[in-house]
C-alpha cells in the first residue's frame, strides 16, 4: 500500500485525501490549522461538500486517513495550499513555497511531489524545483516533480475528483508519468502527460477562458440596459446557433479561481494580455452596477430596507471567497440612506463580520430583496415568502427566479431596462 502525504486539507485537499483513502492508500493529512486537524481525526469536517462527510468517517474509522500538524515520511507528497492574490494583483506563491519547505526534511529517493494547487506559469521549474534541489536532491532523477491541476466543482468535487480528464504536468518526462500513474489508480477518465508549464498554462487559461466569457456577458446586460433589450432572450436566441455558447450574466465573478488565476497570466505577460485584463475590469464593475440599480429602485425612498440573499460567490456552496455577493452587500450596508441585512441558508455567522439574518427578519418590512447566489432554496421561492415585504420588489441579479405575479415586480439582472423608482405611495 502506498502512502500519501497531502499537505493542505482544504476544498481540494481534504476530498483528494479522502478519495485516495477510500482507493486503499495510507493518507496523512496535513494542515497548519489545528482546528481543522483536531476535527479530521474526530472524522468530522470544517467544509461543506456533497458526499465529504461520510467518506472521511468512514476513512477515518478505517485508519487510511488520519491528520498530523507536521508531515511524514510517504512515497508522494501532494500539495494543495491556497494560492490568493496581493492586493496588488500578483500571485501570493509563499503558501506553496512554505508548503513545499516543509515536505523537504521527509523527501527520500523515488519520492513523487505533486503541486495540485494552481500556480503561475514556470513555478514548478522555476520555485518549486530549486527549493527541492537546494536540499541535495536531484530533480532529475531523485524526486519526480508534477503539477496537476485541479478543475472540480464545488458541490461534485467527489464524482469529478473521479470522473475529470486530469492534466500531469511533469518538470521531467519521467516526473509526468510516475505522477499520472498515481491519479490513474483512482481516475476512471483519462489522465494526460505533458510537460509542468503546460499544465500551469492549462489551468490557468480554462479559468480565463470562463471569466473572458462572462464578462462578454456581462458587458451585454449593461448594453441591454441602455438599448432596452432583455438581454436573457438575446443568450438564448443567440445560443441557438450550434456553435455559440454565451455564457450568464451575474452580479461578478468571484472565488478563488476565474476571479484570480487570469492575475497569474496578466502578471507573467503584462504588454500580451489586453483581453484578459479587460475582462477582469468588467467583471470587477458588476457589483457597482448591481449597486447602481439598487440606488436607481429606491431613490425616491427616505430609508430603505434592503434584503440581501445570497453571499456567496456561487449557488448551493458555502465558499464566500472573493465573493461579489459580499462586495456589494458591503458597498450597499457603507451607504446610511440603507437598513441593509443579509439572509444566506448556507453561510455561518463565523464566516462573515456581521450578523446574518432569518429570512423572516430579512423580508419583514423589506422594500427590495437583491438575489445575489443560485442557491436552490432561492429558486424555489414564490410570492408568498415576499409577504412580509414593505413594497415587494426583486432585483435577481442571477436570473434563477421564477415568481411572477400582479403583486410583485421582479427585474432580472439581464433586462433593467425598465427599473422604475419604488414611490412612497407603493407603501
Ligand atoms: N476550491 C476549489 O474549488 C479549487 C478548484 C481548483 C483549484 N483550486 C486551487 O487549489 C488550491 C487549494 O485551494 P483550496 O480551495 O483547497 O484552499 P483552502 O483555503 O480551502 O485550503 C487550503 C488549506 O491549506 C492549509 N495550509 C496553508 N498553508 C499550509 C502549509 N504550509 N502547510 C499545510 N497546510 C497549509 C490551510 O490551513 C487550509 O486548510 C488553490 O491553489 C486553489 O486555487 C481550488
Amino acid at each position: 500500500m502506498k502512502k500519501i502525504c497531502v499537505v493542505g486539507l482544504g476544498y481540494i485537499g481534504l476530498p483528494t485525501a479522502a478519495v485516495f483513502a477510500k482507493a486503499g492508500y495510507e493518507i496523512v493529512g496535513v494542515d497548519v490549522s489545528e482546528k481543522v486537524v483536531n476535527s479530521l481525526n474526530n472524522g468530522e469536517i470544517h467544509i461543506e461538500e456533497v458526499g465529504l462527510p461520510e467518506m472521511v468517517k468512514q476513512v477515518v474509522q478505517t485508519g487510511n486517513l488520519r491528520a498530523s500538524l507536521t508531515p511524514e515520511e510517504a512515497d508522494v507528497f501532494l500539495i494543495a495550499v491556497p494560492t490568493p492574490i496581493h492586493d496588488d494583483y500578483s500571485a501570493d506563491v509563499n503558501y506553496v513555497i512554505s508548503a513545499t519547505k516543509s515536505i523537504v526534511p521527509y523527501l527520500k529517493k523515488g519520492n513523487i511531489v505533486i503541486v495540485e494547487s494552481t500556480i503561475p506559469p514556470r513555478t514548478m521549474d522555476d520555485i518549486v524545483a530549486p527549493i527541492i534541489q537546494e536540499a541535495g536532491f536531484d530533480t532529475q532523477n531523485e524526486i519526480y516533480l508534477a503539477h496537476c491541476p485541479e478543475r472540480v466543482l464545488p458541490g461534485r468535487i467527489l464524482i469529478e475528483l473521479i470522473e475529470n480528464t486530469r492534466i500531469v504536468g511533469g518538470t521531467t518526462p519521467i516526473a509526468a508519468r510516475k505522477a499520472a500513474d498515481v491519479y490513474r489508480s483512482v481516475v476512471k477518465s483519462e489522465v494526460i502527460e505533458t510537460e509542468a508549464v503546460t499544465a500551469e498554462m492549462s489551468k490557468l487559461m480554462e479559468n480565463t477562458f470562463r471569466d473572458v466569457n462572462i464578462a462578454l456577458a456581462n458587458e451585454l446586460a449593461k448594453i441591454s440596459q441602455k438599448l432596452g433589450v432583455n438581454a436573457h432572450r438575446v443568450i438564448e436566441l443567440a445560443n441557438k446557433h450550434p456553435r455559440v455558447n454565451i455564457h450568464q450574466p451575474g452580479p461578478g465573478v468571484g472565488g478563488h479561481c476565474l476571479a484570480v488565476d487570469p492575475y497569474f497570466i496578466i502578471e507573467k505577460a503584462q504588454d500580451e494580455s489586453p483581453l484578459i485584463q479587460e475582462a477582469r475590469r468588467i467583471n470587477n464593475s458588476m457589483p457597482d452596477f448591481v449597486v447602481e440599480n439598487v440606488e436607481k429602485l429606491t431613490m425616491q425612498l427616505a430609508n430603505p430596507k434592503i434584503a440581501v440573499f445570497g453571499l456567496t460567490y456561487k449557488g448551493n456552496i458555502d465558499d464566500v471567497r472573493e465573493s461579489p455577493a459580499l462586495e456589494i452587500y458591503e458597498k450597499l450596508a457603507s451607504n446610511p440612506r440603507f437598513e441593509v441585512v443579509a439572509y444566506d441558508p448556507h453561510v455561518r455567522d463565523d464566516q462573515v463580520s456581521f450578523k446574518l439574518a432569518s429570512f423572516k427578519e430579512a423580508t419583514a418590512d423589506a422594500h427590495v430583496a437583491v438575489i445575489l447566489a443560485d442557491h436552490n432554496e432561492f429558486k424555489q421561492l414564490t410570492v408568498e415568502d415576499f409577504a412580509k415585504m414593505r413594497t415587494k420588489v426583486v432585483l435577481d441579479t442571477k436570473n434563477c427566479t421564477t415568481l411572477t405575479g400582479d403583486d410583485i415586480k421582479v427585474y432580472k439582472i439581464g433586462d433593467l431596462s425598465t427599473i422604475t423608482p419604488i414611490h412612497e405611495s407603493n407603501e
